[in-house]
């Protein structure tokens, strides 16, 4: 079975044979609220939150949560309550900080692809800054600004173009693909836009990918990103932060990232001895902060042996927890209780979507029969916020655990819910 600590330890453990997240025990959360069910630990988000704040701690700095992660209203809750700010792709997001009680004055906002009215709204509720990701949307944003008599606060996301060589897993600080805009265009995209009415420069952003678990490829990406704004600066152009953008990746199935504090140590190292430490600094963590807080519940349907494969289908599918599907992902599946009489055997673990993509597990060793539950771990990013109502499957409930205490944060979806926006002819 599990060789590794359980990801999502010390808040996720067995008590006995049953799996425990905080002081809940899972079962009895699926035996009141159904399956398919993700369960978050609020303590485990707050410990995550806590490492990156300890790491900057006396520094100008704030963590804004990446909420494409995990947008569940009381995931932000729990966020805005700590002191996030937020980085937002959308208008839609924005709305859901306000909604939660998050601050707009500690919003950024990212995304190649923003439309004037999701500019329109951001000005208008006065956020912290705009990522610009082209020179197109920098013309585009000016154009509303002044239009609303106001000056949009940017900053430019550049493209570090860190070594693929050295770091072949970074998937989006690299030439050629749709982000950020080029490390030598950066300068004159910088003048350009200190020249536009409706813009006021304040800070320099980027992003290098996602799931990074070692920390050269965040100093590399610094130092190119310090190289530019001694330019910028040189220019005459004054940057007031510093945004490095998304966190740290999780243990999926053993992974070792290093902790969020020692990453901070490093970047201020390096800050300190290039005379930036006293800049404002952020960071967008997403995945880090959410991710092995939580977990998707599910039960054991059928168990189908057969000649290549056995499998064993469960009520959690590929619409529920796309990651496996899109990405060949790897979750851990553990079950909710220990000690079950069947025989261990190999499974590849599937849903009932009809699609032979619709996997969550290959090739696990299970002791399972027909009605147990399952887990499916480090299921609190990019699951429930990528999860879709494919084969009309309703979204899965949502609980919060804390302590002892938990409280459900969203209702699961009823057929009725999927069809009240549709109307016949
Ligand atoms: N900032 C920007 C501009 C981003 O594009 C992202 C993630 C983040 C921050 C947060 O990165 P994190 O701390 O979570 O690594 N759906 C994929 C991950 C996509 C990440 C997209 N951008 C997955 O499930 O692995």
């Amino acid at each position: 079975m599990n060789t590794h600590p359980l990801p999502g330890a010390p808040h996720l453990a067995y008590q006995g044979p049953d799996l425990m997240l905080e002081g809940v025990r899972l079962s009895d959360l699926a035996a009141t609220h159904g399956t398919p069910l993700f369960v978050y630990s609020k303590a485990a988000m707050l410990s995550a939150l806590a490492a990156y704040q300890r790491g900057f701690a006396g520094r100008k700095a704030r963590v804004h949560y990446a909420m494409k992660a995990n947008s569940s209203l009381a995931v932000l809750q729990v966020f805005a309550q700590a002191g996030c700010g937020f980085d937002i792709v959308s208008a839609g997001e924005l709305d859901r900080v306000i909604a939660a009680g998050g601050n707009p004055a500690w919003v950024i906002f990212s995304g190649v692809g923003k439309t004037r009215a999701e500019m329109r709204r951001a000005l208008e509720v006065g956020i912290l800054c705009f990522n610009v990701e082209s020179e197109a949307e920098l013309e585009v944003l000016n154009e509303v600004a002044q239009s609303l008599g106001r000056r949009a606060p940017i900053s430019i996301r550049v493209n570090p173009n860190v070594d693929a060589k050295t770091h072949p897993y970074i998937s989006t600080g690299l030439k050629g693909n749709k982000f950020g805009v080029a490390h030598e265009r950066a300068l004159s995209v910088y003048q350009r836009a200190a020249s536009l009415p409706g813009l006021e420069v304040v800070g320099i952003d980027c992003h290098i990918g996602s799931q990074i678990t070692t920390t050269s490829p965040y100093l590399d990406a610094m130092d190119r990103v310090l190289d530019l704004v001694q330019a910028i600066e040189a220019a005459g152009i004054p940057l007031r932060h510093i945004d490095f953008g998304g966190g740290l990746g999780i243990d999926y199935n053993g992974d070792t990232p290093p902790a969020a504090d020692a990453l901070w140590a490093q970047l201020l190292a390096k800050l300190d001895a290039r005379g930036y430490g006293q800049r404002e600094l952020m960071i967008e963590p997403g995945r880090s902060l959410v991710g092995n807080a939580g977990v998707c519940l599910s039960e054991v349907q059928y168990l189908k042996p057969g000649e290549q494969k056995n499998f064993c289908i469960i009520d959690a599918a590929m619409n529920d927890l796309p990651r496996p599907a899109m990405y060949e992902a790897f979750h851990q599946i553990v079950p909710l209780r220990l000690n079950s009489a069947a025989a261990e055997t190999v499974y590849d673990v599937v849903g009932p979507v009809c699609e032979s993509g619709d996997w969550l597990g290959r090739d696990r060793a299970l002791q399972v029969q027909s009605g147990d539950l399952l887990a499916v771990l480090s299921a609190g990013a990019y699951c429930m916020s990528m999860s879709s109502n494919y084969n009309t499957r309703g979204r899965a409930a949502e609980v919060l655990v804390d302590g002892t205490q938990s409280h459900l944060i969203r209702r699961r979806e009823s057929h009725a819910d999927q069809m009240q926006f549709e109307q016949l002819v």
